[in-house]
């Protein structure tokens, strides 16, 4: 009834009369009255004025976990979808329904998290706004897979930005989506694993959507899509596109992204031909970033004129973080 009510108010797009709601749908008016007042308390804005009805102001900043479940129709990614309105970590909650024997393809989706976790140990912000979930893949690969599986997971945020905003989103090696210099997505990719296979892993993607502000010390660092964009971004529709390209692009992940996909992740890399700077093995590496493996490791020739095979860890990309 929701559903029906609200996608009349969508068409609709003015005022729509309760008289004209309970014809075409065949239900009394003051059940129409009751559905738009829960339609309220979800966070909608529903205008009602004398003798014109009711008119659709604003949806609410929330994931309609309806609309990604009637959206899709995917077979690895988003076959059961959770939506949650607080957790502790979305990453945490997969990892829970995982032990309890959950099947892959279950995504976790909170509008925000307690306990929001980056890499490295880190906090992630997560206050409404943002777009916070994880999904979960039982994949019948060996643990050394993961990071070209995470590699995976930001090529498939940045074709579905791209898609949904039109803006340039580029790749920041592994897997940070940024636009222009500032980061509006990361991924922390967690798994379970025996020493020659995977038992599950749980990729956790954060999206700067409709944040207005960042505490201080992101300000430099951080930006959402709608402060690059000016306005603001349905984040079931960007949920929707995130999980149907992800699906598509691990559907076709064998031990690597498509050749196809690698030669467009490539285009996508804010990082290759840029200075690059890591440590491995306690030693500082300076360099140029040349290439990507399709293993998904970044190629960096030393300043020395070695070209060295980088698989992880943190990467300070000269011009960007
Ligand atoms: C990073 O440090 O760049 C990775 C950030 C990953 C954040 C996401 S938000 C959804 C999922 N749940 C978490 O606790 N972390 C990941």
């Amino acid at each position: 009834m929701k559903q029906k009510i609200l996608s009349l108010l969508k068409t609709a797009g003015g005022y729509i009369s309760g008289e004209e709601l309970s014809r075409s749908l065949g239900v009394t008016r003051s059940a129409v009255w009751k559905t738009i007042q829960a339609l309220r308390a979800d966070g909608y804005t529903i205008d009602s004025v004398t003798n014109k009805g009711y008119r659709l102001l604003q949806s609410p900043d929330a994931v309609d976990e309806e609309r990604v479940r009637e959206a899709l129709d995917c077979e690895l990614v988003g076959t059961n979808i959770l939506h949650l309105k607080t957790v502790d970590s979305t990453n945490n909650e997969v990892k829970r329904r995982a032990l309890g024997g959950e099947p892959g393809g279950l995504v976790v989706v909170s509008d925000v998290q307690t306990g929001g976790k980056g890499r490295f140990g880190r906090v992630w912000q997560s206050d409404s706004g943002g777009l916070y979930f994880s999904v979960l893949i039982r994949p019948e690969l060996p643990p050394a897979e993961i990071a070209a599986i995470t590699l995976a997971a930001g090529y498939a945020v940045c074709l579905a930005v791209r898609q949904v905003t039109g803006l340039d989103a580029r790749i920041k090696w592994p897997n940070d989506i940024i636009i222009g210099n500032r980061k509006i997505c990361g991924i922390l990719t967690e798994m379970s694993a025996q020493s020659d296979r995977i038992d599950y892993a749980v990729i956790g993607i954060g999206v700067n959507v409709n944040n207005t502000a960042f505490p201080d010390e992101l300000k430099t660092k951080a930006l959402s899509i709608r402060m690059a964009l000016g306005s603001p971004v349905d984040k079931t529709l960007l949920l929707t596109e995130i999980i149907r390209k992800l699906d598509r692009v691990l559907s076709e992940f064998l031990v690597s992204l498509s050749v196809d996909d690698l030669e467009q992740f490539k285009t996508f890399c804010a990082t290759l031909g840029r200075r690059v700077c890591t440590v491995r093995g306690g030693k500082e590496i300076t360099g140029t970033a040349c290439d990507i493996a399709p293993t998904g490791k970044l190629i960096i020739m030393t300043d020395s004129g070695e070209k060295l095979p980088i698989d992880s860890g943190e990467v300070t990309v000269q011009g960007i973080y």
